[in-house]
């Protein structure tokens, strides 16, 4: 099977493998990491079942996840997940999705891959609009967003549960003109 590596200037966001299960452990137990997910923190079993879905998801054809470890181009280290999923119902639109290692924090990494993410989408797969959502409380995340040049579209009141709380979600999307504008 062919194997995706997209490259920045100090990141190389690959294909998972079976064995980076521990690697994405490390974060994937922390609390603070998983604060404003709906899953975790997670079990190893729980995060092999992510590393093996995102397996699975690269044999489907014709791809429609793209699900990569964001590892350091110094050394391979494996800091963290970002993804892009194109969506189903309107396949020319995807959604993007990252969780990086607590230790891999405000270096502006997430930027840098989420940018690589938007590449991807409106380079190669055509898409014509790409959208995150985050938690309304989660900072860092909507700063990742609007460097990336993406809008706010919206701000969901108490629509998701999360470890016991009903929490409001932000929605940001970016347009292919926008996006090329913004080159
Ligand atoms: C949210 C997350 C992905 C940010 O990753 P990161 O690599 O630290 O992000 P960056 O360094 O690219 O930060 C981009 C901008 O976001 C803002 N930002 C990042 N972390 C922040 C924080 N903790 N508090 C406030 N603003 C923050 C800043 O404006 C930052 O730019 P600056 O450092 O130049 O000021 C990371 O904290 C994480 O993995 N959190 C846990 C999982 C998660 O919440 N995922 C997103 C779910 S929607």
């Amino acid at each position: 099977m062919h194997k995706m590596q997209l490259d920045t200037d100090r990141l190389v966001l690959r294909d998972f493998k079976a064995t980076d299960w521990k690697e994405v452990h490390e974060y994937a137990l922390d609390p603070e990491v998983v604060k404003f997910m709906i899953w975790g923190p997670n079990t190893v079993e729980e995060t092999q079942y992510f590393v093996d879905m995102a397996l699975d998801k690269q044999r489907e054809k014709p791809r429609r996840a793209y699900e990569f470890a964001v590892t350091l181009k110094d050394g391979g280290k494996l800091i963290g997940a970002a993804g892009l999923r194109i969506n189903p119902d309107e396949p020319l639109t995807a959604d993007v999705g990252y969780c990086y290692n607590r230790k891999f924090w405000r270096q502006g990494y997430s930027t840098e891959a989420c940018l690589r993410l938007l590449e991807l989408g409106f380079g190669e797969l055509g898409l014509h609009r790409i959208w995150a959502t985050c938690d309304s409380e989660n900072l860092g995340s909507a700063g990742v967003l609007l460097k990336c040049g993406m809008r706010q579209e919206g701000h969901f009141v108490q629509d998701k549960l999360i470890k016991g709380h009903w929490r409001d979600t932000l929605l940001f999307a970016i347009l292919r003109e926008e996006y090329e504008r913004s080159l």
